[in-house]
């Protein structure tokens, strides 16, 4: 049984949703998991008001790079000036229409805290607060917060900052059951989520971390009651998890696996949507970081991967990924 899940006025076709990942979330991506289907909504990665709101270069403009079929999206942006981000949020709802603004307090890069912005909002629940009141504010569409259970085992806030954005205009939260401290190590906490879910009073709580199964999905919305699914890295390599979680959740299909004439079909694609968005000179380098996440369920060696990592041509790197992968 999969939820429905409505997002201040955004009814969503699934409550699957795909988390922000700086470096991977880009347009091109997103565009290919919407092929397949079973994903409700996705995020951009996390936006720095001021690079958003300057103007030109290239890199910027792939970055916000969309299109009429990237819908529903979130576009998030982290910061800790309330005035600028709710600036950042406005502006980008007249340039951009997007269908939410999420903002993060969950990013826990030393060089995202040590600016007090991210998941160091975690420590300081006055001024996260305020930010998500004046975002909120400042934009006619929904506005949701994506959160770590706390910044580390001693201060776990998420459940008591919950409540209180429960009361300022924000239409969800997404909480991710580690905290700032833990990064990526051990697991994601389902029991930790689940009292912020209890806590939220009403408001849907979108959870988040280690989901990397249909099964993984399922045990996330019984035991911890929340709304939704968030699905970050179970998806690199894996696109096919929105499609297949809400073939099982929904209707209780058995999940075939994904033939490699498929993969790699998708492997292409994403490749010349890569080129498309970032420039054909660029798509080969742009694409190394995606060869392991592919590699494995191709039939690639680590050798052979390691080899692929070097093309610097995007039409050399296609022929010889159709030559080993088939
Ligand atoms: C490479 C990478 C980049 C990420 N970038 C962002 C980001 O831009 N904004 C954000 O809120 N979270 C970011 N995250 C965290 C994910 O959104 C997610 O919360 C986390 O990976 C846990 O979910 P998962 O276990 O399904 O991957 C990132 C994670 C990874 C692995």
């Amino acid at each position: 049984m999969l939820p429905s899940l409505l997002i201040g006025s955004i009814q969503l076709e699934t409550c699957l949703l795909l988390a922000p990942m700086a470096g991977y979330t880009d347009f091109a991506f997103r565009s290919g998991i919407r092929d397949l289907g079973g994903m409700g909504l996705a995020y951009t990665e996390m936006l720095n008001p001021r690079s958003v709101m300057q103007g030109g270069g290239l890199k910027r403009e792939a970055l916000l790079a969309t299109g009429p079929s990237d819908r529903p999206l979130g576009w998030q942006i982290y910061g800790s000036d309330p005035v600028l981000m709710a600036e950042c949020a406005c502006f980008l709802w007249e340039t951009r229409q997007p269908d939410l603004i999420d903002i993060n307090m969950g990013c826990p890069q030393r060089k995202i805290t040590g600016r007090g912005d991210g998941a160091a909002l975690l420590r300081n629940p006055g001024l996260a607060h305020r930010i998500a009141t004046a975002v909120a504010a400042a934009v006619p569409v929904p506005v949701t917060v994506k959160l770590r259970i706390g910044w580390d085992t001693g201060q776990r806030t998420a459940p008591g900052l919950a409540a209180e954005l429960a009361s300022c205009g924000i239409s969800a939260i997404t909480v991710h059951g580690r905290t700032g401290k833990q990064k990526y190590t051990g697991h994601s906490d389902t029991e930790a989520i689940r009292e912020v879910v209890e806590a939220a009073q009403g408001i849907p709580v979108i959870g988040n971390g280690d989901i990397m199964s249909p099964q993984d999905a399922k045990t996330m919305l019984e035991t911890t009651g929340c709304a939704g699914v968030m699905i970050g890295r179970g998806a690199l390599g894996n696109p096919w998890i929105f499609q297949q979680t809400e073939d099982s959740l929904k209707h209780g299909k058995i999940v075939p696996p994904v033939s490699r004439r498929r993969r790699l079909d998708f492997l292409l694609a994403h490749l010349d949507r890569t080129g498309a968005l970032y420039g054909i000179d660029n798509a080969a380098k742009l694409f190394r970081k995606w060869l392991p996440h592919y590699a494995a369920a191709l039939g690639i060696s680590k050798p052979r991967m390691v080899e692929l990592m070097q093309y610097r041509e995007t039409e050399k790197l296609r022929l010889e990924l159709k030559r080993t992968a088939v």
